[in-house]
Parts: C-alpha cells; structure tokens; sequence
C-alpha cells in the first residue's frame, strides 16, 4: 500500500501524467485511483456533482409536475365560475306578475349578474353549467292592490321540474308580506332551476328589487 502511495507521489511530482481532465472524467476507473491521485479526488468530486445534479434534476421535475397539476386546478376553478343574481323587473311603478290560471314559471327580467351566462333572461331558467353544490336564495314579495283583494305570495323552487322548496304567504289581514329561501343543493350539469309561480299567487316589484332570485357555484364535484 505505502509502495503504491508512493509511486503515485512519484508519479505525480515527476508530471508524468498530465491531468488530462476529459479522460478522468470518462474513464472514472479504480486503476487511475490507484496509479494517479489527483485522478482519484477528481472521481469522488465527479461522482457527488452527478449525485447532486440528479438530486436537482428530481426535484426540478416533482415541482414542475406540481406546478402543472395546480395550474390545471386552477384553471378548472376559472373556468367552471357560475354565479347569477336577478330581480323581477326594474319597473318604476310596482308591477305584479300573476296571478295566473295555471303554473308558470317566473322570468326575472332585472340581471345583477350572470356570471358563466347560466341564467336565461328569456325563460327565467338556469342551466346547471357544472356539477357541484350550489348555494340558491330567493326572496319574494308581494302586495295586495286593495283591502279586498287577496294577497297571496308565494313561489316554488324547481329543479328538472321537480320542486324542491318554496315560500308560501297566504292571508287577508294585510296587505303587504314577503318571504325568502337559501338552499346549499347538489345539482348535476344541465340540470334546470327555475321558479315556478302556484295558481293564484302572485308577485309585485319594482326598482327596489324585493324579488331576488340567486345562485352561485360553492365548489365543483365532478
Ligand atoms: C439532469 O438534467 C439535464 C437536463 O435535462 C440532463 O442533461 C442531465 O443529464 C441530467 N442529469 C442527471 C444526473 O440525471
């Protein structure tokens, strides 16, 4: 062992091997270890770079690969925006809609916003953009044009036509009342929200919006 010391010593103060870098960098072999110790510390070091770069280059590709998983989210999240808020009308005077023979659903005419575009404003439905819970809120009100009329406020809430909910308000001991709902509901996409009016109800409105109609994404399930 000290007879191979100290002909690599020898070997190495007599310069007869010239630190040829290219080929102690390639041929990282013991032999040169054992005859060249210059060679020998060059391997180790090149050994714990590559041990480093590929450290790096792990690193570098698990947080590229977060990086792309969060974008997508991200852009999922952008994409799927729904949220829509409207009013019966925007009347100066205040304008009753009903009461009619039969069912119908109610067109809110006044939009606050329609983010995604998922509410008509020509049929008063809102089409479901994305599967998700949704969180859904009406207010309704309405007044009797006399002490002899009947007032009778009320409104269902459809999903596909079923109803799911409603506000019902029936008397005739004054003339003025008003009622609202929020549901948080699982609703798929395509699926069409509405609000039905019953028979004989009606609802009244004008610039002070008392009749709201809203719903907004909570989060998305699909
Ligand atoms: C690290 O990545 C670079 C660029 O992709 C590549 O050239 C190099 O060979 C990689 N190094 C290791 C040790 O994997």
């Amino acid at each position: 062992m000290r007879a191979i010391l100290l002909l690599c010593l020898l070997q190495a103060a007599f310069g007869q091997y010239s630190w040829d870098r290219s080929a102690s960098l390639t041929t990282p072999t013991s032999g040169v270890c054992l005859s060249d110790l210059t060679s020998c510390g060059c391997c180790l070091m090149r050994k714990k770079v590559e041990r480093m770069e590929s450290f790096f280059n792990i690193s570098v590709e698990a947080m590229s690969m977060e990086l792309k998983k969060s974008r997508t989210a991200l852009n999922n999240i952008r994409e799927s925006r729904s949220a829509f808020s409207v009013a019966l009308n925007n009347a100066k005077q205040l304008t009753c809609y009903g009461p009619f023979p039969t069912k119908t659903v109610v067109i809110y005419k006044h939009v606050f916003i329609n983010l995604g575009d998922g509410y008509s404003v020509e049929t008063g439905v809102f089409t479901v953009p994305r599967s998700g819970v949704y969180s859904v809120a009406l207010s309704a009100y309405s007044k009797a044009v006399s002490p002899f009329t009947t007032l009778a406020v009320c409104a269902e809430l459809l999903v596909n036509g079923q109803v799911i909910t409603g506000t019902r308000d029936m008397n005739t001991e004054d003339l003025e009342d008003s009622d609202t709902f929020v549901l948080a509901i699982q609703l798929k996409a395509g699926d069409k929200v509405a609000v039905n009016l019953p028979i004989g109800c009606s609802l009244c409105d004008d610039s002070t919006h008392y009749n709201t109609f809203t719903g907004f994404l909570l989060y998305a399930t699909d």
